[in-house]
């Protein structure tokens, strides 16, 4: 796969329950398989010679679902962490989390903040989890810091630019998305990197995110070397 030009794709795994229900499954059958896939998918990334992969995990909204569903996600968030941190210490990869990371139970914040510490500073590839992740939460939230240190008189707000507001928001030093994949058959952005995908290009799959496989992924890479990125200019840029 020519990964060239490419670093930073972000997918938002939909899709788990319909692919459960489609079987005579419960809905939680498809989040367990569904986190099968994002081991798969993170290993072919990483072998690949991805630079920056961000997953949409968990949204703000998915605390309104039944809360035994939410539970369900939160614990396989938990065992994903306990179990993937030696493999991902193997591998290079540098966990790091983007959202209102407050609001996850203690057991699954306190794993995260451990691997995010034992990962920190490997650079073989940033592995980005959005958990309890909203675009607008995450842009309001920057502004309320910046607003902040205005107030305090520590910021000139003739100094905030956009690179100044893209710094603060939580993917920080992340350089912008390139290729946005959405799995699971809907055509939406549901609120994810809003500002980080600004120019991104959007790729929809109808395969549902349990049976989405590196294949898939090589063909979602693929048609991304397809097209023609103009940034707002008249021919192709890089
Ligand atoms: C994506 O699958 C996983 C999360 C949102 C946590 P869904 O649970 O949204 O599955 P569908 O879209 O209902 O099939
Ligand atoms: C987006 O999927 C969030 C995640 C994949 C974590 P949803 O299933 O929650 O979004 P909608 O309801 O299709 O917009
Ligand atoms: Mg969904």
């Amino acid at each position: 796969m020519k990964i060239t030009h490419l670093r930073h794709v972000a997918i938002i795994m939909d899709g788990n329950g319909r692919w459960a229900q489609a079987r005579g499954l419960a809905r939680v059958a498809g989040h367990h398989r569904g986190a099968e896939t994002v081991r798969r998918v993170v290993t072919h990334c990483r072998e690949a010679g991805l630079h920056y992969l961000t997953l949409y995990a968990f949204s703000t909204e998915n605390w309104a679902r039944p809360t035994f569903e939410v539970n369900e996600l939160m614990e396989l968030l938990a065992e994903f962490l306990v179990e993937q941190e030696d493999r991902l210490k193997e591998h290079g990869i540098e966990l790091a989390a983007i959202g209102d990371l407050g609001r996850l139970p203690n057991r699954a914040r306190s794993l995260l903040e451990r691997v995010m510490k034992t990962t920190s500073g490997l650079d073989g590839m940033r592995l980005t989890l959005a958990l309890s992740y909203s675009g607008r939460d995450e842009i309001v939230r920057a502004a309320r810091r910046l607003a902040r240190r205005a107030a305090e008189g520590t910021l000139d707000p003739d100094a905030i630019d956009d690179r100044l507001f893209g710094g603060s928001l939580d993917t920080g030093d992340t350089p912008p998305v390139d290729l946005v994949i959405r799995t699971g058959s809907e055509r939406r952005l549901s609120n994810f990197l809003l500002w980080q995908a600004a120019y991104a290009e959007l790729y929809f799959t109808d395969r549902a995110w349990p049976d989405f496989g590196p294949e898939d992924f090589d063909r979602a890479v693929a048609w991304y070397h397809s097209r023609k990125r103009t940034f707002g200019l008249v021919e192709a840029v890089g």
